[in-house]
């Protein structure tokens, strides 16, 4: 069937008010996965134009937190959440944000960052792989113990080599193309449930000083 930018999904989105049709990707991980829970604090890399955000902060309710960044700009303004401008590889952009925020620990990580495609296939999917180690660095940073780590993976050679870096920070690994996900696309989403406690790193939220460098 041919690509058509105003389907099924993204008439729903626009429908429920939903920035972008990706929210169903999100929806149907948490039907299957049950991720969000009213309270948690969450962090969305790669978050414009925000529907993720959007989806999340519903969920998490008013006593809950999600720090959204990209480096494109989100207008939307949602009382839960906080959207930062930045680059997702300056540590700074995310432990800033955490330190102002007085969070320790997060409980969901979120990453649906995708890179500006070059169309050379190879250095498209070293970028995609770079943007997913990223993201696990900050999942193994920031998370509590048992916390969940949801990440967008475009299909290439470097799967197994993360899929063994993921399965070493998390008690259950799952995999899942979403219904939503466009008959062309090479992406897959991988879930991380349960953070090992036996992760020892410098936290996030910590400054970086010559003691932890
Ligand atoms: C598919 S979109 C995300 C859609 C979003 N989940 C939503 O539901 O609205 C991917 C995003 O990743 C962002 N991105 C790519 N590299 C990034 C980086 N280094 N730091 C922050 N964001 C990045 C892009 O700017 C883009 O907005």
């Amino acid at each position: 069937m041919a690509y058509n930018p105003k389907d099924f999904y993204f008439k729903q989105a626009k429908e429920r008010h939903f920035a972008a049709r990706s929210v169903f990707k999100l929806e149907e991980i948490d039907t299957r996965f049950k991720i969000f829970r009213p309270g948690q604090n969450v962090v969305d890399l790669g978050c414009a134009p925000g529907s993720w955000s959007q989806y999340a902060s519903q969920k998490i309710g008013q006593k809950g937190f999600c720090i959204g960044i990209d480096l494109a700009r989100v207008s939307l303004v949602i009382p839960n959440c906080v959207f930062v401008q930045g680059d997702a590889f300056k540590e700074e952009t995310i432990s800033d944000l955490l330190r102002e925020k007085q969070i320790e620990q997060l409980d969901v990580v979120l990453s649906d960052m995708a890179p500006k495609t070059t169309g050379i296939r190879i250095q498209d999917q070293r970028r995609s792989f770079e943007l997913c180690k990223l993201a696990l660095g900050v999942a193994r940073r920031s998370l509590r113990p048992g916390g969940t780590f949801i990440v967008k993976f475009f299909q290439s050679e470097f799967f197994d080599e993360y899929m063994k870096e993921v399965k070493g920070a998390f008690d259950k690994v799952e995999l899942l193309r979403p219904k939503s996900t466009r008959k062309a696309s090479y992406e897959i989403y991988i879930i991380g449930l349960r953070m090992k406690s036996n992760i020892k790193e410098t936290p996030l939220n910590r400054p970086v000083t010559s003691e932890t460098t």
